[in-house]
């Protein structure tokens, strides 16, 4: 899975209480920083030893056309998505359409089993949420040692790839999406 490390980030510690309560009027802004702790992870993806990872406990508002930073993982057990899913504590296939969210998007487990759609590359597809994509915890064996999630990730099976005719070596790709 690829790094899902922001581009540089603004610090301006006003989003934990203020994001939560007024999701619409702010931008989600850093609410914190995780200090990573070595794992011996060698994957180059794995949380490193000191690092101070940026922790987000919401994300931008959802619009119609919600931008969206989408990364490939599986959701098989065994695969490179770490743990079962977040929503029911299933494995999927590599041929299901399922996808996770960033914890603002997540909303505490508020859209899990909704079908979300995703627009990309001239085409549309439908996939359902089951899991969450934690901006706030990470480096630990539930997360496969992956930093915290960045707050504008939808993580999609390889079916979702598919579907939208987008290489899986591509790994990370801009889309818009929208609720079902
Ligand atoms: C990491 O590797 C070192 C040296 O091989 C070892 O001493 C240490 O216990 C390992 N730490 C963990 C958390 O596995
Ligand atoms: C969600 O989408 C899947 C296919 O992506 C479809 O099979 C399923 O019926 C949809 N569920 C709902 C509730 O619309
Ligand atoms: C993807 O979107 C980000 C902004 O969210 C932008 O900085 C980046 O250049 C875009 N990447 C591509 C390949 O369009």
């Amino acid at each position: 899975m690829a790094d899902s490390l922001a581009s540089p980030v603004i610090v301006l510690h006003v989003c934990e209480g203020i994001c939560l309560r007024y999701p619409l009027a702010e931008p989600c802004a850093t609410s914190g920083y995780l200090r990573a702790e070595s794992r011996n992870c060698t994957d180059p993806s794995c949380c490193k030893d000191g690092v101070m990872y940026p922790q987000f406990r919401c994300s931008p508002p959802v619009t119609a056309n919600t931008p969206a930073r989408m990364i490939i993982s599986s959701f098989a057990a065994g695969g490179d998505g770490g743990g079962a899913a977040e929503c029911d504590g299933n494995f999927y296939t590599d041929d299901q359409m399922v996808v996770s969210m960033s914890t603002g998007w997540y909303d505490g487990g508020g859209r899990c089993h909704s079908n979300i759609t995703i627009d990309a590359n001239g085409r549309s597809v439908s996939a359902m949420v089951v899991d969450e994509c934690d901006s706030v915890n990470g480096c630990v064996p539930d997360e496969n040692f992956q930093p915290p999630c960045a707050n504008n990730v939808i993580v999609a099976s390889p079916l979702v790839w598919r579907a939208l005719a987008i290489p899986d070596a591509v790994g990370d790709y801009n889309v818009t999406w929208s609720d079902a």
